[in-house]
This record gives structure tokens, C-alpha cells and sequence, in this order.
């Protein structure tokens, strides 16, 4: 399904430079962390094991540009459009063999409630419908995740209700799941030209 050599590395939507996350990403990385604990600890598990040092959030980001090369878990940093500020990530998980990409998403605390990771996803949605070939996008949520599921409620998806469910990563959970089709996807959003997609340009180094 998703040639590895072709993957889209980033993508400028109206608010926002979305792209794969570089090395020297991890002070601002970092910093956009350590000031949302508390904002992530309720929802993300991994904000437990944090603040982690620069040191670790380097070598976070080099595992996580190899696993963008295998084009499995694709790890977008969210930046201002003009790209100074981290301002929250988005991750696509794809499963190839169903077509599937699930999305992750977190922003930071100080700049949530003003659209952007509703933009980001949908940006997500432009990389796997139009950049992967992708057929289906996923996004689960924990029910009590009101802020969360707001969002793909709000970009249409459909819904499907909470149950005991295996994770793209294997691991059960109580979520809902919200779906979207590509047709859906090309019926609701096909005329959208600003969200512009970037391509690997040959000989780029990974790390
Ligand atoms: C989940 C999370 C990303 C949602 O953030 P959010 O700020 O609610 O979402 P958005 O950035 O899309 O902002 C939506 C709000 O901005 C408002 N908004 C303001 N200006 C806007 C604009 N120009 N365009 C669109 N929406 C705008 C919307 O009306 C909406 O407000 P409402 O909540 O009062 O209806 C955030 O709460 C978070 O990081 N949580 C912790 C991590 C987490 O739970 N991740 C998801 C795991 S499944």
C-alpha cells in the first residue's frame, strides 16, 4: 500500500507547519512538555515518565525518525506556521494489511482551545488519504476524554461506541473508536487546496 520511498515528511496547513520531528526539535520538544504535565498525565501515559532529560528526548526523537522510515508510526512535531514553536504533536500508526492509520494527539496546555489540533489532524487525514493511500482513519478515545473525541466528532467521523478494545499497539483498553472513509474524507474535504504536502527529497539523512 504506502510506497516507503515516497513518504510525505511534512505538511503546512492554514495555522500550521506539521513535519517529522528533527534532532534539534528536542529542547522545544522538551520545554512544551515539561509546562502541560498536568494537562498530559490524565490522558497520555507516557507524561507519567516525565520530565525526561534532553539527552532522552534526543534519543526519543532518533528512535522515532527510524520508525517514520519503516513507515509504521509516522511522528509529526506541530509547529506555528512560521515554525518557531513547538506547539504539540501528532502521530499516524498504520496497519497496512487492513489500510487503517490511527492517529495520536496531544497539544501543549497553553495553546489548546483555539483549533489547532483539530487542523492537525485534519492535516493527518490530507497525509494518509492523499500522501499513504490510505482507506480508513482511526482515532481512538477514552469515553471520558470529552476534549478528545470532540475532535474527530467535529470533522465527521463516524462512532463507534466504548468497549473493551485491542489497541493498534496491542494493549486492551476501554475506547470508543471514530472512523472515517476515504470517500468520506474526498465527499467532505476533496475541495480543501491549503493543505499542502511534502515529499523526502532524495538523499536526506534520517539521523
Ligand atoms: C485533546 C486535545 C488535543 C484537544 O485540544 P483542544 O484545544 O480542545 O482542541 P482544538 O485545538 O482543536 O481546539 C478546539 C476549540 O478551539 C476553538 N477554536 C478557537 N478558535 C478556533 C479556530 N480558529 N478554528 C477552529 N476552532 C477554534 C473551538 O471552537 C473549540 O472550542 P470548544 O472546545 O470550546 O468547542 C488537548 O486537550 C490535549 O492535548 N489533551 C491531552 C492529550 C490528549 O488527551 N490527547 C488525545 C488522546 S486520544
Amino acid at each position: 500500500m504506502t510506497d516507503m520511498n515516497k513518504l510525505p515528511i511534512s505538511i503546512e496547513t492554514p495555522r500550521l507547519l506539521i513535519r517529522r520531528w528533527d534532532l534539534d526539535d528536542a529542547a522545544g520538544l522538551k520545554e512544551a512538555i515539561d509546562t502541560s504535565l498536568e494537562h498530559l498525565r490524565p490522558w497520555m501515559p507516557w507524561a507519567h515518565h516525565e520530565p525526561e532529560s534532553l539527552d532522552k528526548k534526543r534519543e526519543r526523537i532518533a528512535r522515532q525518525r527510524v520508525e517514520f522510515l519503516v513507515g509504521e508510526s509516522l511522528h509529526f512535531g506541530v509547529f506555528s506556521s512560521e515554525g518557531a514553536r513547538v506547539l504539540g504533536s501528532v502521530s499516524i500508526r498504520i496497519t497496512a494489511a487492513s489500510g487503517t492509520a490511527n492517529f495520536g494527539y496531544w497539544l501543549r496546555a497553553d495553546e489548546a482551545r483555539r483549533g489547532y489540533a483539530t487542523e492537525a489532524v485534519l492535516g493527518c487525514m490530507f497525509v494518509a488519504f492523499r500522501g499513504l493511500d490510505v482507506l480508513t482513519a482511526e482515532i481512538y478515545c477514552d469515553p471520558a476524554n470529552v476534549r478528545s473525541a470532540a475532535i474527530p466528532a467535529r470533522l465527521g467521523y463516524h462512532r463507534i461506541p466504548a468497549a473493551v478494545r485491542k489497541t493498534s499497539d496491542g494493549r486492551d483498553r476501554v475506547s470508543e473508536v471514530w472512523q472515517m472513509a476515504r470517500d468520506r474524507f474526498e465527499e467532505i474535504y476533496g475541495m480543501i487546496e491549503d493543505y499542502n504536502l511534502c515529499y523526502e527529497p532524495s538523499g536526506d539523512t534520517l539521523i
